[in-house]
């Protein structure tokens, strides 16, 4: 019988904090890859409204597991961003109080002032998604990847955006050749990639098929999923919009 790919985003998954981000489409591989993972330690560089932070959040607490989650911002803005006011903070604060409190902490600071309350080899998952221009992606790589554990994952959000100065592009068509990634094309796209080393024995149905499986055949069809999973959930959000607002009407 050929075995069916299931995992939590398609069996469970309505994402809790909806806001206005270019991350929309990755919402169910970020479930996912937590579940995956289940790391002891999460770090995200750059979380502006949280809308992956908080899909990473929500999958740990939906999945029962046990590790502890960190958001690095000025929560101020940057030039892709524009400066943003206090209320971004406020909203991003409470949200997490309300639903991740006692495993979920806000740091709010430079990227370059957190590194030092993160031990070498101690990061399980590392989101790199701050200021994009190839010169801060690079440095953002280079003073982290020491912090994450062999066999630990970085992702790279907007490997694809090829707008303004954005640079994450390029830096991720020079490093994607010298470790082991995976590159998620649709949306703004995603990099994936694995710090060598590490025990394997464990690894997760979903490790197995980004890294393991090699063939073409196999990377194709997890592209495809993922762009069919993020519709999905799309398709279930604007139809329970939909549903509100005919409730709404009757009333
Ligand atoms: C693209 S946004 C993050 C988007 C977010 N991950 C999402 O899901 O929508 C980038 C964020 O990085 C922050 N940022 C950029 N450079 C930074 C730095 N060096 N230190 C701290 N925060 C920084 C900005 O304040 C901004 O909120």
């Amino acid at each position: 019988m050929t075995h069916v790919y299931m995992p939590p985003s398609i069996r469970h998954f309505e994402p809790l904090h909806m806001v206005f981000s270019t991350w929309v489409d990755h919402l169910p591989f970020g479930y996912d890859l937590v579940a995956a993972i289940r790391p002891k330690l999460l770090v995200e560089l750059g979380t502006h409204k949280g809308l992956s932070y908080f899909t990473f959040c929500q999958s740990m607490k939906e999945n029962e597991i046990d590790g502890l989650c960190y958001a690095v911002d000025t929560f101020e803005g940057d030039e892709h961003t524009d400066k943003y006011d206090e209320a971004v903070f406020t909203a991003v604060n409470n949200h997490n109080r309300q639903n991740y409190h006692g495993f979920s902490y806000l740091m709010r600071m430079f990227f370059n002032d957190a590194l030092r309350h993160f031990d070498e080899d101690s990061i399980e998952l590392l989101h790199i998604d701050g200021f994009h221009t190839y010169e801060a992606v690079s440095e953002d790589f280079a003073s982290w990847y020491p912090k994450v554990k062999p066999g630990g994952i970085i992702l790279f959000h907007d490997v694809q955006a090829r707008l303004q100065d954005f640079g994450a592009w390029k830096f991720w068509e020079e490093i994607r050749g010298q470790h082991e990634t995976f590159t998620f094309n649709h949306g703004f796209g995603l990099g994936v990639l694995r710090k060598a080393g590490g025990d394997r024995s464990q690894d997760s149905e979903l490790l197995k098929l980004l890294f393991d499986d090699r063939s073409d055949n196999t990377a194709a069809k997890m592209r495809a999923f993922y762009v069919h999973a993020s519709k999905h959930l799309e398709n279930m959000r604007k139809l329970k919009r939909l549903n509100t607002a005919v409730v709404a009407k009757q009333d």
